[in-house]
């Protein structure tokens, strides 16, 4: 009865356009909703799932998670408020922002805030169609995507994500974040997603390092990164010549394609424009509860990821 899936998500940049411009021409997603001071994008078949709204903070400003019906509402409500949560209840309004029939909406530990909810707008009768021939996107009983999560108190977070949200352990990793430092990533899941967060206390400067979007196919992620990685276009792909419009200060691209040690994603890693990363994936393996143990990683990737920061 608990948490199904991330159901959307809504980030506060300080650049509506230039964000409109990367989510429908690079990242293929398509716009239902748009104005200088904020967007609604679709993936699939509801009728959005990531907001952008104009604001200073250029980070996740908001994430929405789905719960079944009703009583799996009103049974999560109950249990965050034994732990002391503030919860805050009929919302009509923002409800009928989201698009959904009823949610509630409180803070994390660290101030960040969350949404639960059901009755999401579907419309089957509109299919989701991207303006660049993505094929689509990963979405259904493994929601939205992931989010790389950075807080200041890891045990904190995990007692509040796994104790009172209930998300499961997948795995962790010792991510070596430079030649001093080492951060112990928890990657949790509520689904057969392999991850639906990673949590890590990290020196981030924002609350995420990256949000993932997983697409149908391993061409799409071949084509999404051709078309953020600044090099021009397709009559100039022989890689024996230098492409004479080549201009590699507009890539985007922050790691190069590789394939992660726990979920097996083929994934990219590229610059939104508000600093923090969009990972744009396929092929990870999905985890089952019923046979699914924790295990521990010393890389994060199998090979590539390699990193073009600074490039
Ligand atoms: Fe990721």
């Amino acid at each position: 009865m608990g948490i199904k899936s991330l159901g959307y998500m809504g980030f506060s940049v300080s650049d509506v356009p230039a964000w409109r411009s990367f989510l429908t021409e690079k990242v293929g997603l398509m716009e239902v909703v748009g104005s200088d001071e904020n967007a609604l994008y679709r993936m699939d078949s509801r009728s959005w799932r990531i907001a952008v709204e104009r604001g200073e903070a250029d980070d996740l400003a908001f994430a929405g998670y789905e719960v079944a019906n009703p009583l799996a509402l009103k049974l999560i409500t109950e249990r965050l408020r034994e732990a002391g949560v503030q919860v805050r209840t009929g919302d009509t309004e923002l409800a009928e922002k989201r698009g959904v029939m009823e949610l509630v909406s409180f803070e994390d530990p660290f101030g960040m805030p969350l949404e639960i909810y059901y009755g999401a707008t579907e419309l089957f009768e509109q299919p989701f169609v991207s303006g660049t021939g993505v094929t689509g996107f990963l979405t259904g009983d493994q929601g939205a995507g992931h989010y790389f999560y950075a807080v200041p108190n890891i045990e904190e977070g995990l007692a509040f994500y796994t104790g009172i949200l209930g998300f499961q352990m997948s795995d962790v990793i010792d991510i070596a974040m430079g030649p001093d430092i080492t951060v112990r990533g928890y990657f949790l899941h509520c689904n057969g997603r392999h991850h639906t967060m990673a949590i890590a206390e990290a020196p981030l400067p924002k609350r995420v390092h990256h949000f993932l979007l997983q697409a149908l196919t391993l061409d799409d992620v071949g084509h999404a990164y051709d078309r953020i990685d600044g090099l021009g276009d397709k009559s100039t792909d022989s890689n024996l010549r230098v492409p004479a419009n080549s201009d590699i200060r507009s890539s985007r691209i922050t790691a190069t394609i590789g394939r992660h040690v726990n979920d097996h994603m083929i994934s990219f890693y590229a610059e939104t424009p508000s600093g923090f990363e969009l990972e744009f994936g396929w092929g990870a393996r999905d985890v089952d509860d019923r046979s699914w143990v924790m295990t521990r990683h010393k890389r994060t990737a199998m090979w590539g990821h390699k990193s073009m920061r600074n490039k």
